[in-house]
Formats: structure tokens, sequence, C-alpha cells
């Protein structure tokens, strides 16, 4: 086919050969099939940030590092430099957290760099060579449910034992090859220990997946996983080899209110602490 105009900097540079087909164009990102030498792999062309649907881009950025100090600031303020900066930040979450899932034993795509926005990885295959389906284009058995749920929560575990939330997890971005499922689509992933939001998020992911196997096995429906894992993560005991049960025993203690009105007073000097300082850096400007 043509070469689409974005990735002609990576033929030129003799990262890709050839565009053989358009794959998918989702809310994010294009992706392609390409050819790398003899190899076929995919190509994910992120939108530029104006087309982008994805809205609460601010909720998963929170507490996520940012290389120097001037690119920080820079991105505070949303100068022009600022928004690209941020925009570059965006496009290497996904294949950072790629290269982080790949060495600590998760299933994802095995990534081969990120250059000019363009994610290059491997292309997910199913038994018989087809491009693989996502999980909401296939049924399972009640046997087949149980089993890749299983192998779901311990790769939700292993992220987290490397510091990570997935954030967008569901049936939409799980594909499945010969093995089981291959987690997918990650520039959103978050910082489990820099971001307040991981705890809600981590809980939306696995209720997400859970329910999708449930369909299929609904004594799922039952399971606790997200409870035990946070908590496991909380208590400074996560493992990545720890079996789960899916279990877990509320507490049964009375809240300590006096913690909770602690605690928010706590948050609101810090907005009000951040509200100062922006005012200063706006003053400044
Ligand atoms: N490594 C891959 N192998 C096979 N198909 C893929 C791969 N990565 C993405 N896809 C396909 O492209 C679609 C969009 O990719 P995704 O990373 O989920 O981006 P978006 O943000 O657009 O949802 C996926 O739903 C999947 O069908
Ligand atoms: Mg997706």
């Amino acid at each position: 086919m043509k070469t689409p105009k974005r990735i002609q900097p990576l033929i030129d540079e003799g990262l890709v050969d050839e565009v053989l087909r358009p794959l998918m164009s989702g809310k994010e990102a294009s992706v392609y099939v390409v050819r790398c030498g003899g190899e076929i792999r995919c190509a994910k062309v992120y939108k530029e940030a104006s087309q982008r649907s994805f809205k609460k881009a601010a909720q998963y950025q929170e507490g996520r590092k940012v290389r120097s100090s001037r690119r920080a600031r820079a991105m505070e303020k949303g100068s022009s430099y600022g928004r690209e900066q941020a925009e570059e930040s965006w496009q290497n979450a996904e294949v950072d957290a790629l290269y982080k899932l790949a060495d600590a034993g998760v299933r994802v795509p095995q990534p081969y760099g990120c250059f000019d926005g363009i994610l290059l990885m491997e292309l997910i295959l199913d038994e018989d060579g087809d491009v693989a389906p996502r999980l909401n284009d296939i049924q399972l058995t009640a046997e087949q449910a149980r089993r890749d749920h299983k192998t779901m929560m311990q790769h939700i575990l292993r992220m987290l034992a490397v510091g990570l939330v997935h954030g967008d997890l569901s049936e939409f971005n799980v594909l499945q090859d010969s093995q089981g499922p291959v987690i997918i689509d990650l520039p959103q992933a978050v910082d489990a220990a820099a971001n307040n939001n991981a705890q809600w998020m981590l809980e939306r992911d696995v209720n997400n997946i859970t329910q999708y196997y449930a369909q299929f096995a609904p004594e799922l429906a039952a399971t606790k996983y997200a409870k035990e894992i946070w908590a496991l993560f909380e208590a400074g005991n996560l493992n990545p080899n720890t079996e789960l049960t899916g279990q877990f025993t509320e507490s049964e203690q009375k809240a300590d209110v006096g913690a909770v009105l602690d605690e928010i007073n706590a948050a609101f000097a810090q907005m009000q602490e951040r509200k100062e300082r922006q005012q200063a850096a706006n003053e400044q400007d």
C-alpha cells in the first residue's frame, strides 16, 4: 500500500521496509501491519493530541515521572514547548511500560522502540497465523474462562509488583493468542505509588476483566481480587509469584473518623498550596 505520511520517516531511517496494510483505526491511534526486514510487525501511529478522545489525561498523568525538571515545568505551564513534551512523554509511556512488563513476565507485545510518535511492536497472531482477536470477539468455555481469568489476575499482580496499573483494561484491550491473553494499549498506564487514582483504577481494571470472564463462568463474579491485590500492595507484601485466592475479608474495625478527617485536611492544605504556587507562577509570566 501507499506509505502513510507519518510512517515515511521510519522508512527513510531503515526501521521499516514496507507498510503492508492498515489493521485498525482506534480512538487514540491507527495501527498498521509493517515489514521490518524478514519480520512482520505492527506500527501504532498515535493521533495528535487534538484528535484524541482520551479526555482525562490529567488523571492518568498524575505522579508520572518526567525526565528533567525543565520539562516538568514546561508541562505544568502548558506552553507550546510544554505541550510537545507532554505529547512525547505520553507516547513514551507506552513503550516504557511494554519494556518493563515484558521484563516482569507479563504477556504483552514485544516492543521494538518508539520513533517519531510511532510504536513498533510484535504483531500478535492466533494459532492459525491470523491477527489475534480481541477478547470481545471470542467465545470461551467455562473452563477456558476460569483459566484465563486466573492468568489475567496474575498479570495484573505482576504489573503492580513493578509499580504499574494499566488504567484502561477491558475485553477491548486484551488479545487472545494460542497461549492465552495478551495485554495491549498502555499509554495511560499509571504509577501506582505516585498516583492517587491508582486504587480505583486497579479496581476498575480487575472488575472489567472479571465481568468479561464471568459471562462464561458466572461464579467468577463473586471473587474479590481487586481488594486482595490492593491490600497486598499496601502492606508492602506484593510478590509477583503470590498465589491469589480471590477472597478477601473486609476489616471489621470501626472506621477511624479522626484519621479520615486528618487526611481530608491534609489534602485541602495541599490543594491550597498548589493554587498559591500556580498563582505565583502565573504572576511571573
Ligand atoms: N500488537 C498487536 N498485535 C495485533 N493487533 C494489535 C496490536 N496492537 C494493537 N492491535 C489492534 O489494534 C487495535 C488498536 O490498538 P490499541 O493499542 O488498543 O489502540 P487504541 O488506543 O486505538 O485503542 C487493537 O484493538 C487491536 O485490535
Ligand atoms: Mg485500545
